[in-house]
This record gives structure tokens, C-alpha cells and sequence, in this order.
């Protein structure tokens, strides 16, 4: 019964197909199967293209063949998605003249290489081509420049190198850009042209160099632009806030801006996220900063700056990741920086930071990280703090002036893995509450003047790797119960008897 209605398919199926087999499509297949007849097939580690023979007849058409996504009324091949294939060769014996109503391609996440065949440029209706995460080397064919329908192109993490051909901004239509992560050289900035449809543009991770690209001015609809790991230097231009309204998320991470934060910033009324860490900014942080009321990842770390926290900060509430690590801040931690209670991630490590953290940043709870070390905080590490920050996961108090007793709330902490408490002047003896920290991986309690004895509810830490109590005043023997600790590899309890000594002893 099966096999009869199968063959009555088959003999249905093989009329039809070969009614529609047109020379055009037998073009079509035997240049894609000349094509995979030259990668090398060895090394995939599924041959994904078994489907792609003429001698199987269920795969005659070449509309049916892995990969191939899409025909026409006409059965020609107007879309072909081969990513993550496996395919490991070049694109050197596909000949891309049969396929000119081709509108998507997309090869990316392969082991291509060679270059970019610049026979693309005829695929006139292309609107998706993504060549992306491959090792394609040489320069980007400027015939690509010709693709006018293209409206997404990604040649992102290849190996191509030289300028990026001024030619790519004929593209009017294209809203998305990816050349991020190659060894491109900024392209003939007086040749290259606006583009009014772009929307997005990552060229990061390249090597543009001297100022931001002024073509990028005009680019009106932008909303992303990452220019993050390059070496550009200069001042942060003016007329990037001032001209790019609507851009939401900006990143220029990682290059060698210089100069102060323009007060201009406040343009930029829709940016998410301002990602300018790593470079050289100086001055003061602007108050203008505040005013962008939308921003949910802010990044300046690792820069310049002197003076404050500004208490503008204090307006941002949808404020998510706040980092100012390393980044030349000498005020103390305002008020105000406690009203941003959608905050996850807060770090103020490496600076200059003096007083008390503020009662205010109890209402810190949805914090996940929390680094401060490295500064001259001082005063007690409040009960309210931690009753109240129980989403920590990290908490990172370590090279401060912090005093007073550790209290017993620690043990509320139940996410915590990652405790740094060390380098401060906390005395008093440990609570016993700190076996109930059932996730923690490192304790680190190391130079304070933390007296009597070790707590026997320590041998509940199962999870932890690492305690260090080194340099403290505790007394007594270790508890048997630290026998049970079955993660530990290291527990140094050592008492520093003479406090002139070097690290040597
Ligand atoms: C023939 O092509 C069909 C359709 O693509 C495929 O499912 C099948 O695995 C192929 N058979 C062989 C023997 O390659
Ligand atoms: C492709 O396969 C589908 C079923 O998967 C079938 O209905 C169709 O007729 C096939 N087309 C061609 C041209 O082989
Ligand atoms: C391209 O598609 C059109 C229909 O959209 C068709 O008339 C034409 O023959 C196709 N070209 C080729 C070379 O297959
Ligand atoms: C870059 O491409 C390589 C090779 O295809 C791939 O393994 C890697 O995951 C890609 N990286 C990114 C960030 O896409
Ligand atoms: C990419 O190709 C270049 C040149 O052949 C080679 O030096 C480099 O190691 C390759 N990179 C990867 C990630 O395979
Ligand atoms: C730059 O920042 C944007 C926006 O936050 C983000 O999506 C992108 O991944 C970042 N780039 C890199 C290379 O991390
Ligand atoms: C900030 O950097 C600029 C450019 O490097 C320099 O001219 C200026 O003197 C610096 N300002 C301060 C306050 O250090
Ligand atoms: C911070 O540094 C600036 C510049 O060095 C200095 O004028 C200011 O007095 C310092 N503020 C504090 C609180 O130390
Ligand atoms: C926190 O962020 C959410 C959106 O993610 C927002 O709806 C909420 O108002 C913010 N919280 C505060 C206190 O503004
Ligand atoms: C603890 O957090 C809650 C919610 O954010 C807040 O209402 C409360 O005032 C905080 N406690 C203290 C002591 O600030
Ligand atoms: C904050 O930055 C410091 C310094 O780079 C780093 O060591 C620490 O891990 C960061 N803290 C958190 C909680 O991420
Ligand atoms: C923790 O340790 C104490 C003392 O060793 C013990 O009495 C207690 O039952 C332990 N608690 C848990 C939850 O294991």
C-alpha cells in the first residue's frame, strides 16, 4: 500500500520536475555542484550538502537541496542560506552569473576564505548579504558598491583588510551595517557619502584611526553606532550629539578619545547606552550626564576624569550598569546615587573616593555586583546595607578604611560567591552567620582585626574554594567542622605576629 502510493508520488514528482527543469536551472545546479565538488568535504565534521546531487531524484531540483531556501514561480534560486554549513574552501569556482535574481546569501559562520569574489557586484537585487565569521582575507570588492538593493550587509569578524571602499555608501537602502572585527583602514572620508537609511553601524574592532569619520554626521536615522576597539583620537566631536538625535546606543569603547565630555551630550535624549570607557577623557564628569533620562548602561571607566560623582546621577532611573572604575573620581559617593534602584551593576573601584557609603544605597536591592575597592571609604558596613542587598552576587569592599563590626546580616547575603572584605579595619569576631552563605566560592577577610575564634558553622560553606583570614587577631584552633568544607583547596588563617615583617614571612 505504502510503496504503491509512493511510486504514484515518484512518477507525479518526476513529470513535474522535469516539465520545470529549465536550462537556466540546470546552470543553476551544476554551478552550485561544481562549487561543492571543490570544498573540502573532509574536514566538515556533517557533509551538509548530501542533499545536493542530480543523481537523486527527490533532490532534482535544486529548489529542494539543503540550504536553498527559496525559488521563484519560475524555480529559480532566489535565495540561498548556508550558514554555520561547515563549508571549509573558497567561493573562487561558484559562479555567481547564474543567479541573478538572487536576493539573499548568506554564508556566514563557515571556514571560508580567499576573498569576497567580487562577481557579487552583478547580483543586482540582492537586499541580505552576510558573509560573516568566516576568515575571508584581502580588501572588500568595490563592486559591492553596485548591490543598490542591498539593505543589510554584514562582512563582520573576517580577516579583510585595506580601506573601506568609499563605493559601499552608494548603498542608500541599506539600514544595516556590519564590518566590525577585520583590519579595515578608515575609507576616503571626502568620497564617502551619507547614507540615509542607515540604522545601524558596527565598525568596531578595526583599525580606523585619526577622528571619527565625519560621513558619519550624516547618518540621520542611526540609533547604533559602535566604533569601540579602534584607535581613534581626538576630541569626542560636537556634532556627534548634535546631529545623530535619535541615536540610542553608542559605543566608543576602547580608543584614544581625549578632551573633556562636551555639555552637549544632553542632545543625545534617547541614548540607552553610553559606553565610553578606555580612553582618555579628562576634566570633570559633566552634571549634563543626568540629564539623559533614558540611559540604562553608562560607562566611563577607566579614563582621566578629576573631581566628582556627579549628583545628577541620582536622576537616572533606569540606570542598570554604572561603571566609573579607574577613572580619576576624588568626592565622596553622593546621596543621591541611591535613588537609582533599577541598578545591577555598580563599580567605583580604583579611585579617590572618600566618607561613608550613604544610607541612601540601602535601597540598592537589586544589586548583583557591587565593587568599591580601592578607595578611602570609611565608617561601618551597616546592618541596613546588607539586609537589604540580597541579590548580591559579588560584593567587593577590599583596600578601604571601613571599621566596625561585620554584622551578623552578612548571612542574608545567599547569592553571594565573591566576598572581598579584606585591607580594612573591621574588627569584632566573625558572626556565625557567615555559614549560611551556601553559594559562596572565595572569602577573603585578609588584614583587619578580626578577633576570637573561627565560627564552627564555617564547615557549612561547601561551595567555597578559597578563605583567606590572614593577618587578623583571631584566636583558638580551627573548628573540626571545616573538615566538611568539600570544595576548599586553600585556608590560610595564619596570625601576622610582627607587623613590621614583609610579605616575606
Ligand atoms: C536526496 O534529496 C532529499 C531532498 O533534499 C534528501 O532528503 C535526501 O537525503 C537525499 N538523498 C540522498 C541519498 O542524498
Ligand atoms: C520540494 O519538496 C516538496 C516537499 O518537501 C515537494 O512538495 C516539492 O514538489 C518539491 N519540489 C521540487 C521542485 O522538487
Ligand atoms: C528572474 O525572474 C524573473 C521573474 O521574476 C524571470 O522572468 C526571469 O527569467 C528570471 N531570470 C533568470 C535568469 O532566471
Ligand atoms: C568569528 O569567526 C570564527 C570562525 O568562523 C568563529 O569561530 C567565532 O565564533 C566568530 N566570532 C564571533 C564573535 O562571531
Ligand atoms: C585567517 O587567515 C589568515 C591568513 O591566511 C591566517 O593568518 C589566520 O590565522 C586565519 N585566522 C583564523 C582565525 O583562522
Ligand atoms: C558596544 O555597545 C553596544 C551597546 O551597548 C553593545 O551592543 C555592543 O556589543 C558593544 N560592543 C562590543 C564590541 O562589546
Ligand atoms: C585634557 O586633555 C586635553 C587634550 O589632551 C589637554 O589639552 C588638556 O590640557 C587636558 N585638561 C586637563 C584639565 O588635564
Ligand atoms: C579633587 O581633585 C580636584 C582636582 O585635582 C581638586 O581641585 C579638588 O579639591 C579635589 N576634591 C577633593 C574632595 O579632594
Ligand atoms: C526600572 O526600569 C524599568 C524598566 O526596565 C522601569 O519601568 C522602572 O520604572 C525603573 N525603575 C525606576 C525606579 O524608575
Ligand atoms: C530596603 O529596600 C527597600 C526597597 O528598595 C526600601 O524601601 C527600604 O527603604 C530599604 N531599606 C533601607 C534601610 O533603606
Ligand atoms: C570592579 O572593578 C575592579 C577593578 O577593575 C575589578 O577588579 C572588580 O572585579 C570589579 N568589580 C565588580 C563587582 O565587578
Ligand atoms: C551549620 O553549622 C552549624 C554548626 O556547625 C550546625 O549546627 C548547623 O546545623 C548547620 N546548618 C546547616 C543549614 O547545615
Amino acid at each position: 500500500m505504502g510503496r504503491t502510493l509512493e511510486s504514484v508520488i515518484f512518477i507525479v514528482f518526476l513529470s513535474c520536475a522535469f516539465s520545470e527543469i529549465t536550462v537556466q536551472k540546470e546552470a543553476q545546479a551544476e554551478a552550485l555542484l561544481r562549487w561543492k565538488n571543490r570544498l573540502k568535504s573532509h574536514s566538515l565534521t556533517s557533509w551538509s550538502l548530501t542533499s545536493w546531487s542530480l543523481t537523486n531524484v527527490t533532490g532534482k531540483s535544486p529548489c529542494n537541496w539543503t540550504g536553498i531556501h527559496q525559488c521563484n514561480e519560475v524555480n529559480d534560486i532566489i535565495k540561498i542560506n548556508l550558514a554555520n554549513s561547515g563549508l571549509d574552501g573558497t567561493l573562487d569556482q561558484l559562479d555567481f552569473s547564474v543567479f541573478p535574481n538572487l536576493t539573499s546569501l548568506s554564508f556566514c559562520f563557515n571556514n571560508l576564505v580567499g576573498s569576497i569574489p567580487s562577481q557579487l557586484g552583478m547580483l543586482s537585487r540582492l537586499v541580505f548579504l552576510d558573509m560573516g565569521s568566516n576568515n575571508f582575507t584581502s580588501t572588500i570588492p568595490v563592486q559591492l558598491g553596485n548591490l543598490l538593493e542591498l539593505q543589510v550587509l554584514r562582512l563582520s569578524n573576517n580577516s579583510l583588510n585595506g580601506q573601506i571602499p568609499y563605493q559601499l555608501s552608494n548603498l542608500q537602502k541599506a539600514w544595516n551595517f556590519n564590518l566590525a572585527g577585520n583590519y579595515l583602514l578608515n575609507p576616503d572620508h571626502i568620497r564617502f557619502k551619507g547614507m540615509k537609511s542607515l540604522t545601524f553601524l558596527w565598525l568596531n574592532y578595526n583599525y580606523l584611526d585619526t577622528e571619527v569619520p565625519p560621513f558619519i554626521f550624516q547618518y540621520p536615522k542611526l540609533i547604533f553606532l559602535d566604533l569601540s576597539e579602534n584607535i581613534i583620537t581626538g576630541p569626542l566631536p560636537v556634532q556627534l550629539a548634535t546631529s545623530l538625535k535619535n541615536l540610542e546606543f553608542l559605543n566608543l569603547t576602547s580608543n584614544s578619545f581625549e578632551g573633556e565630555i562636551p555639555v552637549e551630550i544632553t542632545h543625545l535624549s534617547k541614548l540607552q547606552h553610553m559606553r565610553l570607557g578606555l580612553n582618555k577623557l579628562n576634566g570633570t564628569i559633566p552634571y549634563e550626564v543626568g540629564l539623559l533620562s533614558n540611559l540604562q548602561i553608562l560607562e566611563l571607566n577607566d579614563n582621566l576624569f578629576n573631581g566628582p560623582i556627579p549628583s545628577s546621577i541620582g536622576k537616572l532611573k533606569m540606570l542598570q550598569t554604572l561603571n566609573f572604575q579607574n577613572s580619576g573620581l576624588n568626592s565622596s559617593i553622593p546621596y543621591e546615587l541611591g535613588f537609582c534602584t533599577n541598578l545591577t551593576f555598580l563599580n567605583l573601584s580604583i579611585n579617590n573616593l572618600s566618607g561613608p557609603l550613604p544610607k541612601s544605597m540601602a535601597s540598592l536591592s537589586q544589586l548583583v555586583d557591587f565593587g568599591i575597592s580601592s578607595n578611602k571609604l570609611s565608617g561601618e558596613v551597616q546592618a541596613y546595607f546588607l539586609s537589604n542587598w540580597t541579590n548580591l552576587n559579588s560584593l567587593q569592599l577590599q583596600h578601604n578604611n571601613f571599621s566596625g563590626a561585620i554584622p551578623p546580616e552578612i548571612g542574608m547575603l545567599q547569592k553571594i560567591t565573591y566576598l572581598y572584605l579584606f585591607d580594612n579595619q573591621l574588627l569584632g569576631s566573625l558572626p556565625p552567620e557567615i555559614g549560611n552563605l551556601s553559594n559562596l566560592i572565595d572569602l577573603d577577610l585578609s588584614n583587619n582585626l578580626i578577633t576570637r575564634s573561627i565560627p564552627s558553622s564555617l564547615g557549612n560553606l561547601t561551595t567555597v574554594v578559597s578563605i583567606n583570614f590572614y593577618n587578623n587577631q583571631l584566636s583558638g584552633t580551627l573548628p573540626p567542622e571545616v573538615g566538611n568544607m568539600q570544595s576548599i583547596t586553600s585556608l590560610d588563617y595564619t596570625r601576622r605576629f610582627w607587623p613590621q615583617c614583609s610579605t616575606e614571612c
